[in-house]
């Protein structure tokens, strides 16, 4: 077994270095923190990183971008993600909002979980965004019916259906998203590094929704 870290290992405890760094500044300005995480494979080794670091995780709130409507026993709910990775250790004491609903539709799913966010420390400390091979970015879908709605509305979450995906999502809005004081993009993977070039070379949002936070300051974390 090799004591070499992986570039994306590397690149993982890098990432919580810097997110532990930014939540400790603004904790140090204000009682609550927020921390809003995105989904999928990606996160994973940056989740054991950062439950791993010292942090008053009882100070801490987290909820994600993004969800699947799938409930969190699935084995592609993020919630679940969230839990086996990010909350364990002290980093459990951290108080999770998933957003998980077992509302009857998405979008009523939608308006609860709009609800239920509201009381959080909002603007986050930090947004913690991924990225597809299609340029999406939480389930900000090129090919989603919802796209425009969710690139412009200022409800805080919309619920998306694409052909993409086996299930509708519930996402929060870019609106939303945007209200941080820090953004960090997490993307892995060669065949995105591409993807990212023409998102930053680019000047459609529609086709590369990504593009839509590429303007605030973020920090990008790209490994192979
Ligand atoms: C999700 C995520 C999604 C993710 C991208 C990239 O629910 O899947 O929120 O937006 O960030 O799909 O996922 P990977 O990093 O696993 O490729």
């Amino acid at each position: 077994m090799s004591d070499t870290p992986t570039p994306r290992e590397a690149l993982a405890r890098q990432l919580a270095e810097a997110v532990a760094e930014a939540l400790r500044s603004d904790l140090a300005q204000r009682e609550r923190a927020l921390l809003v995480v995105s989904g999928g494979s990606t996160p994973v080794p940056f989740f054991h990183a950062l439950a791993a670091m010292a942090l008053p995780w009882s100070r801490i709130d987290v909820t994600l971008a993004d969800e699947r409507w799938v409930a969190e026993t699935a084995d592609d709910s993020n919630a679940r993600l969230v839990r086996e990775h990010l909350l364990r250790g002290a980093a459990a004491e951290a108080r999770f909002v998933p957003l998980t609903s077992d509302a009857a539709t998405p979008e009523e799913g939608a308006a609860e979980v709009g609800r239920r966010i509201a009381a959080l420390a909002w603007p986050a400390s930090v947004v913690i965004l991924g990225m597809g091979g299609d340029g999406h970015t939480a389930s900000l879908f090129p090919d989603s019916r919802e796209l425009d709605l969710a690139l412009s509305t200022d409800e805080p979450v919309v619920a998306v259906r694409t052909p993409s995906q086996p299930q509708p999502r519930i996402t929060l809005s870019a609106d939303r998203l945007h209200q941080a004081f820090r953004h960090f993009l997490h993307i892995t993977g060669e065949e995105k590094r591409a993807v990212l070039g023409r998102a930053l070379a680019g000047d459609d949002t529609r086709s590369l929704p990504i593009r839509a936070f590429l303007a605030s300051p973020l920090s990008i974390h790209w490994a192979p």
